[in-house]
């Protein structure tokens, strides 16, 4: 019996498999044939072409289950906080197992948002764990890749279904964002993930820059619903980083479909 591997055989290891972004990407690699393997704190009966392994990378349970056969793993499991130590877990497990490529996914501004004082961390620390988090990843001596992408259009969905139960509306003065599609992303990450670790590739955003008041009128406009917008602005370095534009990338505006184009699929 040979001991080699057969490339072709082994799962790919999806954390995140159950999230917004990773249940795209896990239905992707399903669609080139591989095999997939998914990380959950839930169990799940399996599916065609799917496992699913139970455990939890803030713990570190399960995890060496998780990795074992596996030489490609794509990291989307996050949350608001503690990616960092989720990151660790990841790596360590994964440095024992002999996997050959890590690919990451971070957030575009993880490098140029500075979370310094107790305000930064209370409204941004999301920012700080993630560029944690990519460190853990590029020192882990695994051969990795990271993509950086601006946030999802439905993380603004949620948002703004959440915000037009109040009858005034509270944005972020002098925010702007750019919003991306979570499937070209999941297209991005797979074709990553097949191609050699590149290491940090060009960031990923959507085609159109908006303030937070235009995203939120977007949804209201969709929803034929009527609220008084009011900007506060938000004290702190993090904030300040934010009216200045660290979290766009103008340069990689590479994403086609737009707000309006989700909204109308999504919300019309
Ligand atoms: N959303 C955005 O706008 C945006 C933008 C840029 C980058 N990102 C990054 O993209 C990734 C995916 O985001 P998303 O919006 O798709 O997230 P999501 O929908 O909130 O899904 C989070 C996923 O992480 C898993 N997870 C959370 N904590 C875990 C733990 N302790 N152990 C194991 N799994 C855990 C969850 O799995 P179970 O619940 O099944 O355990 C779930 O599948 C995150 O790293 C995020 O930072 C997101």
């Amino acid at each position: 019996m040979s001991t080699q591997r057969d490339h072709g055989q082994a799962p790919i290891l999806v954390t995140g498999g159950t999230g917004t972004l990773g249940r795209v990407v896990v239905a992707r690699l399903r669609d080139t044939g591989a095999t997939v393997r998914v990380l959950s704190r839930s169990s799940h009966d399996p599916e065609q072409g799917v496992e699913f392994v139970t455990g939890d990378l803030a713990t570190g349970e399960g995890i060496d289950a998780a990795v074992r056969g596996v030489e490609v793993v794509i990291h989307c499991a996050g949350s608001t906080k503690g990616d960092e130590e989720k990151a660790r877990q990841l790596v360590e497990a994964a440095s024992g197992a002999g996997v050959r490529h890590l690919v990451y996914i971070s957030v575009v501004g993880a490098d140029r948002i500075p979370v310094v004082s107790g305000v930064d961390r209370a409204m941004f620390g999301y920012f700080g764990s993630k560029l944690a988090a990519e460190r853990a990843v590029a020192e882990s001596g695994l051969p990795w890749t990271t993509l950086r992408a601006t946030q999802f259009h439905d993380l603004f969905l949620m948002t703004a279904r959440q915000m037009a139960r109040l009858p005034v509306i509270p944005v972020p003065g002098g925010f702007r964002f750019q919003p991306v599609d979570a499937g070209e992303v999941a297209d991005r990450l797979v074709e990553l993930a097949l191609g050699t670790p590149a290491g940090l590739v060009p960031d990923m955003a959507g085609p159109r820059v908006y303030g937070m008041a235009e995203l939120v009128r977007g949804y209201l406009r969709a929803r034929r619903k009527r609220r008084a917008i009011v900007p506060l602005r938000l004290p702190g370095k993090a904030a300040r980083a934010f009216r200045a534009g660290a979290n766009l990338a103008p340069g990689g505006a590479v994403g086609r479909r737009t707000w309006e184009g989700f909204l109308a699929e999504r919300v019309g």
